[in-house]
């Protein structure tokens, strides 16, 4: 008999094993149950006429092994209240263990004080999970990697670039005419193992911030001109940082500009914006509902789902999650 680190995907059928979703990517938790080959978890999730969230777990629970997946984004407040309450509904329900899938951690670029006299949201909100009764955490492309330090349970920070690399690499691109561009100081090590990966050469912009959401291009180094580019980012929210970018590499004598980034949260106008600028394609996962609007132009939607299904699968097999990073 095959023991189970050697059958690689072991079936989840008749397993004490039930998946919920809230209501912020309902079809990236259909996804998941699809690549599992099980049927998503029954729970009520809406509002009272109030505006308060109410949630009526609809099956029996009790000493299963359930998985909430909720990325906190669209209505951030909102998405995050569903996944507590979906928590504590589950932790009362007597649930063996709860694991959250929050393949997009809102709140995560605030994770430390900037100036003086402000939160550290995403330490706050890692408090609440914890408290709501989640037992481990299964994210995404953190912000900031070091936010996994702010929960007192395990937090599995996944990473999209596999996908993204093996997609990219598709295209045919000589390594030689390519290079991956940072668009800021903090996205250099990200964009160095995306070059590592690519084989493709490697350059940085520096970025300032003179206020909140606002984008001032400071310096760059490195050799564009006559390249392709690459540039790799976790979050695209305004487009600011992504477009001001692209600017500068096409006044640098870049020949063709693409970019890579985990969460298309694409705010206000970002998506038009991203339409009108000389970028040729932006490729983003599926953490975050992207509509089909925004598909039928230059953004195009990888996959989370298989990731976040093997990740599942693994954590409840105990197996080893390592081989997902590879
Ligand atoms: C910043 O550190 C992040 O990595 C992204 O560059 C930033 O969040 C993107 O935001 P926006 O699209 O609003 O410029």
């Amino acid at each position: 008999m095959l023991t189970l680190e050697a059958q690689e995907h072991p079936t989840l059928e008749g397993e004490n094993l039930v998946i919920f979703s809230g209501n912020s990517n309902p079809a990236l938790a259909r996804a998941i149950a699809c690549y599992l080959e099980i049927p998503l978890g029954n729970a009520l999730v809406k509002n009272f006429s109030n505006g308060e969230t109410r949630v009526q777990i609809e099956e029996n629970v009790r000493g299963a092994e359930v998985f909430v997946v909720q990325p906190t984004c669209g209505n951030v407040n909102d998405s995050l209240m569903e996944l507590l309450i979906l928590c504590d509904a589950l932790s009362r329900s007597s649930a063996k263990s709860i694991t959250v899938v929050v393949p997009y951690y809102g709140y995560s670029r605030q994770e430390k004080k900037t100036t003086g006299r402000e939160p550290i949201t995403a330490k706050l909100v890692a408090n609440l999970i914890t408290v709501a009764g989640a037992s481990r955490v299964i994210t995404v492309d953190l912000h900031a990697a070091a936010i996994q330090g702010f929960f007192d349970i395990p937090v599995d920070n996944l990473v999209a670039m596999p996908i993204v690399v093996s997609y990219f690499k598709h295209k045919g691109i000589p390594k030689e005419d390519l290079v991956v561009i940072s668009p800021d100081a903090g996205g250099a090590s990200r964009a160095r193992m995306f070059a590592e990966r690519l084989g493709a050469g490697l350059a940085i912009i520096f970025k300032r911030r003179p206020r909140p959401e606002a984008v001032e291009l400071m310096d760059f180094v490195g050799e564009i001109e006559g390249k392709t580019c690459l540039i790799v980012d976790d979050i695209i929210s305004t487009g600011g940082t992504l477009l001001t970018g692209v600017e500068m590499l096409m006044s640098k004598g870049a020949a063709r500009v693409f970019a890579a980034t985990t969460h298309g949260l694409l705010a206000g106008s970002a998506i038009e914006a991203i339409e009108k600028s000389p970028i040729e394609e932006v490729i983003v996962t599926d953490t975050v509902p992207i509509s089909q609007e925004a598909q039928r132009g230059k953004i195009t939607v990888l996959s989370v789902a298989p990731l976040l299904g093997e990740a599942i699968r693994r954590n409840y097999f105990h197996m080893s999650v390592s081989k997902l990073f590879s």
